[in-house]
């Protein structure tokens, strides 16, 4: 939640801060701001809105400067409008600073702060953390490097930070906890950012700041420090981004071009893990933990979201396969309720940013109490796969559409290696059983690719139900969470209110809702519980509810009921959550479209939820 960028260099900085804004603006779209340091004076330029709007705003103004700092706002203390944007000013002016996360203890540092004649400007606690700085810079003969660490130290909670100063055009200084931060390093020249993706075309080189640690940037010299005050080595990376995969390339939205990469991005996710011939799984960053695996009671899996429901897929496969029990947990729930965890457990924390606020917390918590902890995370380098003690990268490459769509298959495809690589530890499967799945497996990208031809049929379906207030999707086994995927996918991009629901369940409340204008999508693919769904949708049609049915190539039973059929290709109950997902994105994706919503940055939303 909230983008920030910096540079400090020898090229003009506005044009790269403004298009890294644009690269982040799926962390936060409620205001944009930018400043910028000119032959000593200090230029802020900011707007409520999206980053074009900033962009529209500023274009006549004076936009020189080889020195300066952008922010992208997802609002949390005071509302999306021009003054709670960033950048934040000094009592003086001199100092400016962004900030992305949440200074908890910002209310008594303001009440302390105008005790001493401090005025405030905005509604934030952003706002409060430059006054701070300035107060100690003041106050306390020391340099502004000192002031910042001081001040740091003074407070709680989650930030990461750019400061810069009028007066020192030749400085930028920046600072993570909690928030995430990545430094590129040029010649001659430095980029901060939220993530790499702003930095990607100007260096391959990165340094991730860790927790409680502040960079000096000047643009010829680099110094990172920890809040103690003791230096740090630097560790250069070099980044595997590359500047195509953040491009729409050709699709009108980069959700579309996200469902669309799915056969890509779960082969990606399988390379050189999969060995069909062997009947084997190798993932190479559980190998440690070969002996543990062998010997677990219980696993349990917290994430939020849509990552929360790859979880529940998680969950059918893993007791199926590996036959370890499994509890699946909302990651906010379970840090705030001193759950019962030991040193025999394994918590799988499963995250597409990597930086869920609640879903890191769990991770501490869970390791606090001597768990285990495994991560299941798509951004490389991100602050989960670094606190967690193992894991496995789901390599769906970015994913920018806020709405997530190839990170859940992709969370769904390693979840799926992972029951296998725990069924193949434990010996709760046979080689030969072991073969035929992972043969199977193997063709799963070819069969999405045919998924995805159903994409005119799909967009009819749309059409006749695009103007409904509410929609319910329905589901039993694995096809549960699909359903509660469906449902999230539809409300957030679309507005109508949707909910998933294990369709056997409908009869206790929900049947109440259905009448000849509630769309009711079944997930009724020909696998166990297939003829128990065809009994649901006759419920459902007895009460003249419309149904849309995902159903398996060349099925004729629920053909013959339905008001809309939608085929994916047969394939193993295992696999079912893969494909049955797909129709649902695009459905969800044309609903979108069709009532001429955001699809890629729906209101109120932000990818990276960086706040609890
Ligand atoms: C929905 C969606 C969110 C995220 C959730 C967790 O499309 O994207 O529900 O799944 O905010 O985010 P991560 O996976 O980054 O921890």
């Amino acid at each position: 939640m909230c983008g920030i960028v910096g540079y400090i260099g020898f090229r003009e900085a506005w044009p790269i801060v403004l298009k890294g804004l644009k690269r982040l603006e799926y962390r936060g779209y409620d205001s944009a701001g930018i400043a910028l340091i000119d032959d000593q004076n200090l230029n802020i330029y900011k707007k409520a809105g999206k980053v074009k709007e900033l962009e529209d705003f500023a274009a006549e103004k004076n936009l020189s400067g080889s020195i300066g700092m952008g922010h992208t706002r997802w609002a949390t203390h005071g509302a999306p409008s021009d003054r709670n944007s960033h950048p934040h000013t000094s009592q003086d002016g001199q100092l400016s600073i962004i900030h992305n996360g949440i200074i908890e203890n910002y209310a008594t540092l303001k009440e302390e702060l105008i005790s001493r004649g401090h005025s405030f400007n905005s509604d934030t606690d952003t706002e409060v953390l430059i006054h701070l700085i300035e107060d100690i810079y003041k106050n306390n003969e020391v340099d502004l490097s000192e002031a910042v660490r001081l001040a740091l130290k003074e407070v709680t909670g989650a930030y990461a930070i750019v400061v810069m100063d009028e007066k020192n055009p030749n400085q930028l200084i920046a600072a993570r906890k909690g928030s995430p931060m990545v430094i590129g390093v040029g010649q001659g020249e430095y980029f901060i950012a939220s993530d790499a993706t702003p930095i990607v075309e100007y260096t391959k080189n990165v340094i991730y700041l860790n927790d409680n640690e502040i960079a000096f940037l000047k643009r010829d010299e680099l110094e990172i420090k920890h809040l103690d005050n003791v230096v740090q080595t630097p560790y250069i990376q070099e980044l595997e981004l590359k500047l195509e995969m953040l491009e729409k390339g050709g699709y009108e939205h980069f959700m579309l071009k996200e469902i669309y990469e799915q056969p890509r991005s779960i082969r990606d996710c399988m390379r050189g893990r999969i060995y069909p011939e062997e009947g084997k799984v190798q993932l190479g960053g559980l190998k440690e933990f070969t002996d543990k695996l062998k010997n677990i009671d219980r696993i349990i899996i917290v994430a939020c979201g849509t990552s929360w429901h790859a979880g529940l897929v998680g969950e059918y496969l893993i007791e199926e396969y590996a036959r370890i029990p499994v509890e699946v947990e909302y990651a906010s729930e379970f840090r705030y309720r001193n759950p019962i965890i030991t040193e025999k457990d394994v918590v799988i924390a499963i995250s597409q940013s990597g930086e869920t606020a609640d879903t890191m917390a769990a991770i501490e918590m869970a390791k606090e109490k001597g768990a285990t902890i495994f991560g299941i995370c798509n951004v490389v380098g991100a602050s989960i796969p670094r606190i967690t003690h193992a894991g496995v990268y789901t390599h769906a490459g970015p994913e920018i559409g806020v709405a997530s769509t190839k990170a859940f298959t992709a969370q769904v495809t390693v979840l799926t290696l992972m029951a296998f690589y725990m069924a193949q530890q434990k010996g709760t499967i046979t080689n030969s059983k072991l073969t035929e799945l992972l043969t199977e497996l193997d063709c799963i990208p070819d069969k999405i690719h045919a998924a995805l031809q159903s994409n005119d049929i799909i967009k009819e379906v749309s059409a006749k139900i695009k103007d409904a207030s509410n929609c319910l999707f329905l589901g039993r086994g694995s096809g549960f969470p699909v359903a509660l995927e469906g449902a999230l996918k539809l409300k957030e991009i679309s507005y109508i209110h949707a909910e998933g629901y294990p369709a056997a369940e409908m009869k206790h409340g929900p049947i109440a809702l259905i009448d000849e204008e509630m769309p009711v999508v079944f997930i009724a693919t020909k696998n166990s519980s297939y003829e128990k769904v065809i009994s649901n949708i006759q419920e459902v049609k007895a009460r003249k509810g419309q149904v849309i049915a995902i159903v398996t190539e060349g099925d004729v039973e629920v053909k013959k009921m339905v008001d809309y059929c939608i085929e994916i290709p047969d394939a193993s109950e295992a696999f079912l959550p893969l494909l049955a997902t797909i129709p649902l994105q695009l459905l969800s994706y044309h609903i979108a479209v069709m009532r001429g919503c955001n699809v890629d940055q729906p209101r109120n939303l932000a990818k990276s939820v960086t706040v609890e």
